[in-house]
């Protein structure tokens, strides 16, 4: 589905400032494949993403999607194929615009947003309640006016309207306050699972990066470090995998948010 072979990215080549972030990658994720990804900070994760969805031109190696090979594709070819969400909930939804006429422009419909159908009308309400979070009773609200779990939701709904080849979630749960950042989490995961979705998840949430998919890879500085499946990806703990992290990367797997403790 999706092949990565040897991606190497380096901001600011040339310079004093030059910093490899991303450093003779290669991955291989399945059709269907749930990837839980994690990290310290500045390991490289949103670069990833970044190489996969076409942001920059990676300095050498390939990206190949669902056979594909998008390694010199600009970024507008390849995001048909890629849903993709961020940390911000500002970011993936049109604040001036309503539930509806978002969600007009997910499923690829022209034409004037405003006079959203009947029938669409219908099947957007029966995604939207699908959510379990009443927006299916607000379709005419503005969604600038959501709170930020509630456009988080609607951003995953909107991603995944038409399903795309893969799904990349960048810690897409970490600015909600923890209540609301589990029902992201739950709705995220009923959404991948169900829809058979391919998906790369970034989370500093280490409970969830072992409950949730079926694969978590382990990155810092610029490589994959560690990539578990299956049975012995089942019997690890989040201390397993801390300990792990410290076993091969030197030193103990700290980010902001875990040592913030949100
Ligand atoms: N556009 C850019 N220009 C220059 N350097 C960059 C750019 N984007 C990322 N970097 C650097 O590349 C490295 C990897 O950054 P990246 O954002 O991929 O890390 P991350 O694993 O997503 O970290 P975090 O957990 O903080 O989100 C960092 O050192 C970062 O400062
Ligand atoms: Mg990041």
């Amino acid at each position: 589905m999706l092949r990565l072979e040897n991606v190497t990215k380096t901001f600011n080549i040339g310079s004093a400032s030059a910093k490899k972030a991303l450093d003779d990658v290669s991955l291989h994720v399945k059709k269907g494949d749930f990837i839980t990804i994690i990290g310290s900070n500045g390991a490289g994760k949103s670069t990833l993403f970044g190489a996969i969805c076409g942001d920059f031109f990676t300095d050498c190696g390939s990206i190949f999607l669902d056979g594909e090979d998008v390694t010199m594709l600009e970024e507008y070819k390849r995001a048909h194929n890629i849903g993709r969400l961020f940390q911000d909930p500002m970011r993936g939804t049109a604040p001036g615009m309503t539930i509806e006429e978002n969600l007009a422009l997910a499923a690829g419909r022209g034409g004037w947003l405003s006079t959203v159908t009947r029938a669409e009308k219908a099947l957007f309400r029966e995604k939207l309640s699908l959510l379990g979070m009443g927006l299916e009773d607000m379709v005419e609200q503005q969604v600038g006016l959501l709170s930020g779990g509630q456009r988080q939701a609607l951003t995953l709904l909107m991603a995944t309207f038409n399903p795309p080849k893969i799904l990349l979630l960048d810690e897409h749960t970490a600015a909600l306050d923890p209540a609301t950042a589990d029902t992201v989490i739950k709705i995220t995961n009923d959404m991948v699972t169900e829809n058979s979705l391919t998906c790369l998840m970034v989370t500093h949430n280490m409970q969830s990066a072992l409950e949730m998919g079926n694969r978590t890879i382990m990155m810092d500085r610029g490589k994959v470090i560690f990539d578990t499946s299956g049975e012995e990806r089942s019997r690890l703990t989040v201390n397993d995998l801390t300990e792990r992290f410290s076993d091969i990367a030197g030193r103990a797997l700290a980010t902001d948010r875990m040592l913030l403790g949100i």
